[in-house]
């Protein structure tokens, strides 16, 4: 076996799930998986401690994080999905208006 070219975790802890992250992970499955993307990964994880970050309920959830490139993103929506599988799975170009945080090259 390879290692995954991209490896996305999706945030299930308890304030993602609240906005929608179980979706989230199911479509961001079914798309890599219907895009033939077999080097890629959507796994799930706790919670990623962006919420942490503010008092304000739901400003960055859901998050996901895109590894080996470190690519944090925030307030993802079943709506950006298609975008994210199109662009940052199959070509590995983030979509930058979701970017909160990337660990430097
Ligand atoms: S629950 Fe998702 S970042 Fe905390």
């Amino acid at each position: 076996m390879k290692p995954y070219r991209l490896h996305f975790f999706v945030c299930q802890g308890k304030r993602c799930s609240g906005h929608g992250s179980e979706e989230l992970l199911d479509r961001l499955k079914k798309g890599v998986k219907d895009a033939g993307l077999k080097d890629v990964r959507v796994s799930k994880s706790g919670c990623l401690k962006m919420c942490k970050e503010t008092q304000v309920e739901g400003e960055y959830s859901p998050a996901i994080v895109v590894y080996p490139q470190g690519v944090w993103y925030r307030n993802v929506s079943a709506a950006d999905i298609d975008e994210i599988v199109s662009r940052h799975a199959a070509k590995g170009e983030a979509v930058e208006r979701l970017v909160y945080y990337r660990l430097p090259a």
